[in-house]
């Protein structure tokens, strides 16, 4: 028994994510969390939204909202829909909160006690019809570097090279459209993190190890690159402001945190927004603050998030100079691809969470999203693929078995588990498979590898169908009823244990097995390996039902639909 803190990378507020966002941080973390859970361990899984920054600023702007307002709106509209996928967050919380200000803001007192802030000029953009120093997106105009003429002063679309706004030809105001643009001085306060390399370096040599190559050489090239002293405060009206108690001049002139440096503070602020709204029973620093190997801390996140993660975050926190949490595992992801090009919300490409559980349940995209997680390299979605793999796995292997041993089993002994004889050789030969598979199945969910996890679950449900094919009890039953009713029996137990282990990747359909024999649809208990092969949790004389079609055969016609509504081409 483990206590597991779980943290996917926090979505930004601005907009309802792609199947690409959720694979790559949030449901593998849920599904991790949920067999944790299940396996027994005291796990906190954590999540928020990231709202402050530029791109909340304007996203409000276009709609015409305060951006508070905004934020409010956006993270219940993004809760809502991880709802819908059944995204089981001990906490789900926002970067504005308080308690995130609050803790921010000691971690930036700290690192200036520490000798590791620095005020400096920097000569910056300032639009005189603005009234205001226009950071990042905040300014357009042509990239020096290809002359694309739409490049945002943080980032180039189009050659992807970073910029600083006044690297920009040709810049206007993204607000105004001014292009009455002074460069001004002004004061920011820098992170000195070429200081802390060395600290760092060998903070991730001691755990790269451990951690999944991605990461490790994503984090090694970051170092390599070394460690540059960066602007940690941003001229926005929106954001965790700049403790007055400590710089009073920049407070004054409205500084506030970039995002970035926010952001990662985050996880331990939204753990203070859970305790606080239980402090009696809730302790949030006991899964923070000088736990050291009490907890083991896993991180979910894309590949981009990577150096913030295993670098930066990790910089901010030694800096700080106490103990607070540092991450033992990171789980980073490649990209999710749409037809083997990018999903792109302006060309309306590829498909957007809400619009998935609009079409299908969760439980659908839940399994194939897994099943094919971009874990040791991008993995394309297609339509194709993607209504082959509910039709086979879902529809016929799991759900098909499913239906076919209830209601057989229905129609030719009754409402209840039937009796037959005692198990043989069959039964023995299934039972010492299934627990195999199960064992496969666990080792490959400790090890965070998802899609092993899914292949090995998939194998489960394969592992039934032989035996059903092989004993055949719609002919058994002419010649051997007694031998038909324990072929059923042993089914339905496969069945019990499917419902167990098929929670993290399933839970809607899980819920729905364990109901047929009224069990609470609440998470169960694991499976032990004796009770893998013994295949004899449930009874005969258990009252069952027969639940409706697990999943919906996708036809011809669903995937016609689906390739016109979201385009199905190579982009
Ligand atoms: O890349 C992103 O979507 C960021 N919003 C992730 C932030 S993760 C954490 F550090 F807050
Ligand atoms: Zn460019």
């Amino acid at each position: 028994m483990a206590r597991h803190l779980i943290t996917s990378a926090l979505p930004y507020i601005n907009g309802i994510k792609h199947l690409g966002n959720m694979v790559g941080s949030m449901l593998p973390a849920d599904v991790y969390s949920r067999y944790l859970r299940q396996r027994g361990h005291d796990v906190l899984y954590i999540c928020a939204t990231d709202e402050h920054g530029t791109p909340a600023e304007l996203a409000a702007k276009e709609q015409g909202l305060p951006v508070d307002e905004f934020c409010a709106q956006a993270h219940d509209a993004q809760k809502a829909v991880y709802d819908g996928f059944a995204l089981a967050f001990d906490y789900f919380g926002r970067s504005s909160s308080p308690e995130n200000r609050e803790i921010t803001q000691h971690f930036a007192r700290k690192l200036n006690e520490n000798g590791f802030i620095e005020e400096r000029a920097i000569r910056q953009v300032y639009s005189p019809a603005d009234g205001r120093f226009l950071p990042d997106r905040y300014v357009e105009g042509t990239c020096p570097h290809c002359g694309y003429d739409k490049a945002r002063g943080d980032q180039c679309e189009n050659c992807t090279r970073v910029l600083d706004p006044t690297d920009l030809i040709n810049p206007r105001s993204a607000i105004s459209g001014s292009t009455d643009l002074e460069v001004r001085e002004t004061k920011h306060l820098f992170l000195l993190q070429s200081k802390l390399q060395h600290e760092v370096e060998e903070w991730v040599a001691r755990h790269e190890a451990d951690w999944p190559q991605l990461a490790a050489s994503i984090a090694r090239k970051w170092l390599t690159e070394g460690l540059h002293d960066r602007a940690i405060t941003r001229d926005l009206d929106w954001g965790v402001p700049v403790p007055a108690d400590t710089w009073p001049e920049l407070a004054a002139e409205g500084k506030v945190f970039y995002v970035w440096f926010d952001a990662p503070i985050e996880y331990i602020g939204a753990t203070k927004e859970w305790a606080d709204q239980d402090p009696e029973n809730r302790d949030w620093k006991s899964w923070w603050y000088d736990v050291d190997t009490q907890v083991r801390y896993t991180e979910f996140m894309a590949k981009d998030n990577v150096p913030f993660h295993t670098v930066m975050f990790p910089a901010t926190e030694l800096g700080v100079r106490e103990p607070w949490k540092k991450v033992d595992y990171v789980k980073a992801f490649n990209w999710l691809t749409y037809y083997g090009g990018k999903f792109s919300t302006s060309q309306k490409r590829g498909v957007f969470t809400d619009q998935a559980l609009d079409i299908l349940p969760a439980d659908y995209w839940r399994y194939f999203l897994i099943a094919n997680a971009p874990e040791s390299d991008d993995s394309s979605f297609t339509w194709e693929h993607f209504t082959a793999t509910v039709n086979k796995d879902l529809a016929d292997t799991l759900g098909n078995f499913v239906n076919r041993v209830l209601s057989f089993s229905r129609k030719r002994f009754g409402d209840e588990v039937p009796a037959g004889g005692l198990p043989g050789e069959a039964e023995a030969k299934l039972g010492e498979e299934i627990a195999a598979l199960l064992a496969e199945y666990e080792s490959q969910m400790e090890a965070l590898q998802f899609r092993k996890a899914a292949a090995a679950l998939r194998a489960l449900w394969s592992a039934g169908n032989s035996y059903l094919e092989e004993k055949a009890p719609w002919l058994e039953i002419k010649t051997d009823k007694d031998g038909a009713a324990l072929t059923l029996r042993t089914a339905m137990n496969l069945i019990h244990l499917y419902a167990v282990v098929s929670e993290p990747l399933i839970p809607a359909t899980s819920a729905a097995m364990r109901s047929a024999f009224g069990l609470p649809a609440d998470t169960a208990t694991w499976v032990t390996s004796d009770e893998a092969k013994a295949l004899a949790s449930v009874p005969s004389g258990t009252p069952f039902t027969v639940p409706p079609v697990l999943f919906a055969k996708l036809t011809d016609e669903d995937l016609a639909t689906y390739k016109e509504r979201f385009g199905g081409q190579e982009g």
